[in-house]
């Protein structure tokens, strides 16, 4: 089998190209690497979906490189979303938001919204203004499994999947955030965080100057926010503490080495391989999903991880080990 052909960050115009030529192409983001191909160009979003394994009712991002196509894509734009788009575009947020009929049904879903965001990597960036059109793209992983944050872990999971004579990836090195990033329901009179990313709820509050009602109820679907998702082969048993790490780890029958994630200060239980020793949350993010990989590249059934506190990107990492464990 021939490998896919891995550009490097000097051949942006061959990476356009093979968008142009109806290629997909795994594309650095600061959140994750994508899997991309031109959104208006159905047969090629259709191959995504394949590639990933993934349900055709979960819709896609479309990624843009300027806030005048946020007009292009979307439709009756409250003020709010433009000083969301505004404040934290180029960056890691998603607006949900009515769609116009260049959002076709291969990227939504089928539902009467579709999902934009302007990614801040200068790679992406690039591209995406010389296409002067948007671009879908899932995360570049096999749905369900742990999204990738380097070149190398998108060739790892998709390269018997993609066509070496059509397809690339982009290397642009390691994601700066490594989750994926924040998405927020703008349909509603206050703009609401359905998948927690870097920027929070209260960063979404401040900029606004507005408090989030409770009470606000929406027919909004986010069919990929599934309980569970982002998950490695090995078994991720979560822990709020040392003291509750060390007694699940003397539940766990056999004498295989059991993975162990935690922030520097936390002390390796002996039994454990740690896989990664983050000294922040964000470094905690940015090292989450290759230290869930290395857990699998050496066989382990089991990880511990050991929750990191906070309401920053702590929040997004709670969520994803807690849905990488379920
Ligand atoms: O950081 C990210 O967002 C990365 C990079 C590549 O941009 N992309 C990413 O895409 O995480 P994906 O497809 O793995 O996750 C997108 C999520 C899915 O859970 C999907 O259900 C939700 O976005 N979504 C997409 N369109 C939506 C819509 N119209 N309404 C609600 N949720 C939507
Ligand atoms: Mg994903």
């Amino acid at each position: 089998m021939s490998s896919v052909r891995v550009l490097n960050s000097s051949q942006v115009e061959q990476a356009v190209d093979v968008l142009q030529s109806g290629g997909l192409l795994g594309l650095p983001t600061e959140t994750v690497y994508g899997l991309a191909a031109i959104a208006t160009d159905e047969k090629a979003v259709r191959r995504i979906y394949d590639v990933k394994g993934r349900p055709l009712d979960h819709p896609v991002i479309v990624h843009i490189g300027s806030l005048a196509e946020l007009d292009v894509w979307g439709t009756e734009i409250s003020e709010q979303t433009r000083i969301l788009a505004k404040k934290f575009w180029p960056g890691p947020l998603t607006l949900v938001v009515k769609r116009n009929p260049i959002a076709g049904d291969w990227l939504t879903g089928s539902q009467e919204t579709v999902a934009l965001r302007m990614p801040s990597h200068p790679i992406a960036l690039q591209i995406l203004q010389e296409l002067k059109t948007g671009l879908a793209a899932p995360s570049a992983n096999r749905f369900g499994s742990v999204s990738p944050t380097s070149a190398e872990h998108v060739v790892f999971d998709l390269n018997q999947y993609l066509d070496s004579a059509k397809d690339a990836v982009i290397d642009g090195g390691t994601c700066d955030v490594g989750v994926e990033s924040t998405i927020v329901n703008c349909t509603l009179s206050h703009p609401t965080v359905l998948r927690p990313g870097a920027i929070s709820q209260a960063d979404i509050d401040k900029a606004l100057n507005a408090t989030s009602e409770n009470e606000q109820t929406s027919e909004i679907k986010a069919p990929g926010l599934l309980a569970s998702h982002y998950a490695p082969n090995a078994k991720v048993l979560l822990a709020t503490s040392e003291t509750e790490a060390l007694s699940i780890l003397e539940r766990i029958d056999g004498k295989e080495f059991v993975g162990f994630i935690a922030l520097e200060k936390v002390s390796t239980p002996n039994g454990c391989m740690r896989l990664a020793m983050p000294q922040n949350n964000s470094e905690y993010a940015q090292i989450l999903y290759e230290a869930l990989r290395e857990g699998d590249r050496n066989g382990l059934k089991n990880v511990i991880a050991v929750l990191p506190h906070g309401d920053d990107i702590a929040i997004a990492i709670r969520d994803r080990l807690t849905k990488a464990a379920f």
